[in-house]
């Protein structure tokens, strides 16, 4: 294991942003992850998976560790299912062709999403009407102070919309290390309700599609609309899509008959961010190199060198506009440091 003093982070978070880790140290065994466990404090810590889902605003006074665990391997199959454990390292879209390519199916509407396996559950990551929970099966994970290892199931896993146990009452007390899911080997389940998927497999001149297509729509979509964080930095959806009550949409909507909505419950609604950024005219916006993606206002932006703490106070001022024009509050979903 090698230990790197004062390193920076700039390849290892997708936002591409320059800060430095006090120590980093890449991790590619249960072992060695347990050595520097015992090592290093846990308010020492900061245990680094993809970097996909992170905005760093400053230098981390802590030992990085950068999760390197990798493989797959089939733990059960039979006639219908596969049970397939992959490596907290494992790239996640690397991971869901490798299934597609075997016809497992289940992971086709999450095909390039960034990230690895191991931090997908802390945000039980979705897209396109499915989200990780529907095709979880186990995760293990390593207690950071008594260094047990744990297996959590779906149900005390606590998911919900980029919502998780690990972003709650577990917080901060868990690594984990691999990831189960439980994939079917026929009968598929093909969802393309969400129409964008639609369209574009009409496009593809495709009727009847596998989850081959449905990936390669997926993969279609996600690249006309998302930037790509090799080419210009970025999380993803920067903030969450609001849920507010029925009756404050009621109001809303008089004044914004185009808002768009999708019913969460009898008197809760959802509200896609993007739209209310972009509503709020602020799609585009740029400032030095903080900005707001041109064709989806939800994702902000690092057009090169743009601290953390630059796209940070971008993002308060997209806040302060959308809650001016609509009396919504946006949170953040990526974690901020
Ligand atoms: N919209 C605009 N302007 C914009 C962006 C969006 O008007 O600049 C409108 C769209 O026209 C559409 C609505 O907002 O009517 C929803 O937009 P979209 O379908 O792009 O989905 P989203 O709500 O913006 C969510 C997820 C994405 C996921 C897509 C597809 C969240 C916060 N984001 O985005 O997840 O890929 O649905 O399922 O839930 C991510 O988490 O990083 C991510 C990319």
């Amino acid at each position: 294991m090698k230990v790197f003093e004062n390193f920076s982070l700039k390849a290892y978070n997708t936002f591409g942003i320059d800060v430095k880790a006090r120590k980093f140290i890449s991790v590619t065994s249960i072992d060695d992850l347990k050595t520097v466990l015992k090592q290093t404090y846990s308010d020492q810590l900061f245990i680094l998976g993809g970097g996909s889902n992170m905005l760093l605003t400053k230098d981390i006074d802590a030992t990085v560790v950068h999760l390197d665990l990798k493989g797959t391997e089939i733990t059960r199959e039979t006639e219908e299912y596969v049970l397939i454990r992959a490596e907290a390292g494992e790239n996640w879209h690397q991971f869901v062709l490798h299934t597609i390519e075997n016809n497992w199916g289940g992971l086709e509407n999450l095909s390039l999403i960034p990230g690895n396996i191991g931090t997908a559950p802390i945000q039980n990551i979705g897209a396109y009407g499915v989200e990780l929970k529907d095709t979880f099966y186990t995760c293990t994970a390593l207690n950071i102070q008594t260094l047990e290892e744990r297996k959590f199931s779906l149900e005390e896993c606590g998911f919900g919309y980029r919502n998780s146990i690990f972003k709650n009452d577990v917080k901060g007390k868990y690594v984990i290390t691999s990831v189960t899911f439980k994939l079917k080997k026929k009968d598929h389940l093909i969802q393309t309700n969400y129409g964008a998927i639609d369209t574009a497999l009409e496009e593809m001149g495709i009727d009847n599609p596998t989850i081959q297509d449905v990936s390669k729509a997926v993969i279609k979509i996600r690249q006309e609309k998302l930037p790509d964080p090799k080419i210009l930095g970025n999380s993803g959806s920067f903030f969450k899509n609001p849920v507010i009550s029925a009756q404050e949409f009621d109001t809303l909507k008089l004044k914004f008959p185009k808002m768009p909505s999708y019913q969460i419950s009898d008197n809760e609604v959802k509200i896609p961010a993007g739209w209310l950024i972009d509503t709020a005219g602020l799609k585009g916006f740029r400032e030095g190199d903080a900005g707001i993606h041109i064709n989806q206002a939800l994702v902000l932006v690092n057009y090169g060198n743009a601290t953390g703490s630059e796209i940070w106070s971008l993002a308060a001022k997209v806040q302060e506009k959308v809650y001016d024009l609509f009396n919504i509050k946006l949170e953040a979903e990526v974690n901020v440091f």
